[in-house]
């Protein structure tokens, strides 16, 4: 999961899938980071907390890190969250066969769409919640579509 600063939508999405993947008893590993390197080191943002929170997952023990060109080579599906994100992580990816692995989380709904999960930095509460309910329908599909591949 990708976004720019890893603080808001990414650890968001990170604790949203880890709850899922718990839930469903899948072999899957999920992990978050930022394209940019500014919050390095930093819990997500209080008001991300906040909210994945009050929806029952606790993301407060997670760091932000920056992504590196080792993460193709760590996982098989990229999730970023905005086009500006997807052109950063695409242009670090060392082949054709590393750039498949990068899509927009919002096609997973919205399949082709290229839709963006806004960018909360700037917003209110409100917009952490709306960032919640995105990533929630998003990886309840994703679930659903790879858990078949995976189990056959
Ligand atoms: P995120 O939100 O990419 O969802 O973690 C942001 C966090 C920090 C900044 C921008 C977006 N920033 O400019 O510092």
């Amino acid at each position: 999961m990708v976004c720019l600063g890893n603080i808001c939508r990414s650890p968001m999405a990170e604790g949203i899938l880890r709850q899922k993947i718990i839930l469903h008893r899948l072999p899957w590993r999920v992990d978050s980071a930022g394209t940019g390197g500014w919050h390095v080191g930093e819990s997500p943002d209080a008001r991300a907390i906040n909210v994945m929170k009050k929806m029952g997952v606790d993301i407060s023990g997670l760091t932000a890190r920056q992504f590196t060109v080792h993460d193709f080579f760590r996982f098989d599906h990229i999730f970023v969250m905005d086009s500006s994100n997807y052109l950063d992580v695409i242009r670090l990816a060392p082949s054709e066969q590393e750039k498949n692995k990068v899509d927009l989380i919002l096609n997973q709904l919205y399949e082709g769409k290229n839709m963006a999960v806004p960018d909360p930095y700037y917003g209110s509460m409100d917009d952490f919640m709306n960032v919640y309910h995105l990533i929630n329908k998003a990886c309840d599909r994703l679930i659903e579509k790879f858990m078949h591949e995976y189990m056959g």
